[in-house]
């Protein structure tokens, strides 16, 4: 198993990774009331160091005061104290060779934290609230952004970056993925805007493009900045393109243009395969990886480790994340390669609520731990 591709060392923004696992980032609503990161989190985030993972993602974290924060207990990057709160957390993980990105995130018309949302255009989202993250019924219509709302929220993002790089983050993967503000910004269906942040794909995509430059004017040029993007969406898992491939194609001029460090292709279901292969059989990690020439991040079942073969000797991506398998058990790396049993995934872990201690109560009291 050692002699899996995904085990093997890569040097990946000049810097020397110890293998290609990547933890994706997953929102465990743990952290205080007012955005400060525990000792619980660091717990948990070094655990995933010492197990053997070479990156590790950040749950989603809140950049302002105005609309971003989707969760009550997520974790922020808005002042200093959360920024110092996050410094226990970057140390514990550089104890081991990994690396650590803080994931920038605005939760935009599907934040469940307010009532009063912000989008780019005042439609209400499909579907329903996630429970587990304490949300209940249906989203409210949000406001339509203003020009000064979406100057507030690049300076979110850009002030959240400045904030992880003090706090001792190697990085930051801005969360342009799964229905969240700026994925909204990207969709057609939920932005129709008739100003120069609407319309054509170059329009949709300035938000984020004026972020990425934003945080690359102000923080040191070896401070990794990476974009996540995805096809579905939280709230509408089976939404696709309409235009398929040429919109991804598109995405991709947008994503090379702005230089981002690396991008990360997320999917919804869970099924790499089903999710990001696009009709005439390439997966959106590919067309993203050949147009922009970036490290690519592919995510999606890959625990499954013969679909992670194909993504990585297939040239697919460069790396690869591992969401549930990494909650379920932070040292899926070591074990795996050393052949020794693993704590399976079970929905229970998350269910009713997505908190630290709810999972850990899980493993115990299905007597998972090994
Ligand atoms: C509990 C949980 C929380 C998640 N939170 C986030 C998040 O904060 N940001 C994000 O981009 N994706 C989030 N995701 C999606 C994961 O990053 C990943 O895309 C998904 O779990 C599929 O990967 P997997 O098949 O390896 O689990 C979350 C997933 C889970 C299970």
């Amino acid at each position: 198993m050692k002699h899996h591709p995904i085990f093997q060392n890569a040097i990946t923004w000049r810097r020397e990774l110890i293998n290609r696992t990547v933890v994706a980032p997953m929102s465990r609503v743990s952290a205080t009331a007012d955005g400060l990161a525990t000792d619980e989190m660091m717990d948990y985030y070094s655990a995933f160091a010492i197990g053997g993972f070479a990156v590790i993602i950040t749950e989603g974290i809140y950049t302002d005061v105005y609309g971003s924060q989707s969760y009550n207990n997520q974790p922020a990057l808005v002042n200093n104290a959360q920024s110092t709160s996050w410094e226990k957390i970057t140390c514990a993980v550089h104890q081991s060779p990994s690396l650590i990105f803080a994931q920038l995130m605005h939760g935009g018309a599907l934040s469940q934290y307010s009532e009063d949302t912000l989008a780019p255009s005042a439609l209400k989202p499909v579907g329903v609230k996630m429970a587990s993250y304490g949300g209940e019924g249906a989203f409210p219509i949000p406001k339509e952004m203003d020009l000064t709302d979406i100057e507030r929220t690049k300076q979110g993002f850009i002030n959240g970056a400045i904030n992880a790089y003090k706090a001792g983050f190697d990085g930051v993967e801005i969360h342009g993925a799964n229905g969240y503000l700026l994925d909204q910004f990207l969709t057609p269906e939920l932005n129709h805007r008739i100003d120069h942040y609407g319309g054509t794909m170059h329009n949709r995509f300035r938000v984020i493009a004026e972020i990425i430059a934003g945080i690359k004017a102000a923080v040191p040029e070896d401070f990794i900045v990476g974009l996540r993007v995805s096809e579905g969406k939280v709230n509408d898992l089976t939404y696709r393109w309409t235009q398929g491939i040429e919109t991804a194609k598109e995405l991709a001029d947008e994503i090379k243009a702005s230089q981002p460090d690396f991008v990360h292709v997320a999917v919804q279901t869970g099924e790499w395969e089903r999710d990001s292969f696009l009709e005439d059989g390439t997966s959106l990690a590919s067309v993203i990886r050949q147009a922009t020439g970036l490290p690519v991040i592919a995510n999606g079942g890959f625990h499954n480790l013969d679909k992670a073969q194909v993504a990585l000797q297939d040239n697919h991506a460069t790396l690869i994340a591992i969401g549930k398998a990494a909650l379920a058990d932070p040292y899926w790396v070591v074990k795996t390669m050393n052949e020794l049993p693993i704590i399976p995934f079970h929905r229970d872990m998350l269910w009713p609520e997505a908190t630290l201690s709810h999972t850990q109560k899980i493993i115990k009291e299905l007597g998972l731990e090994k």
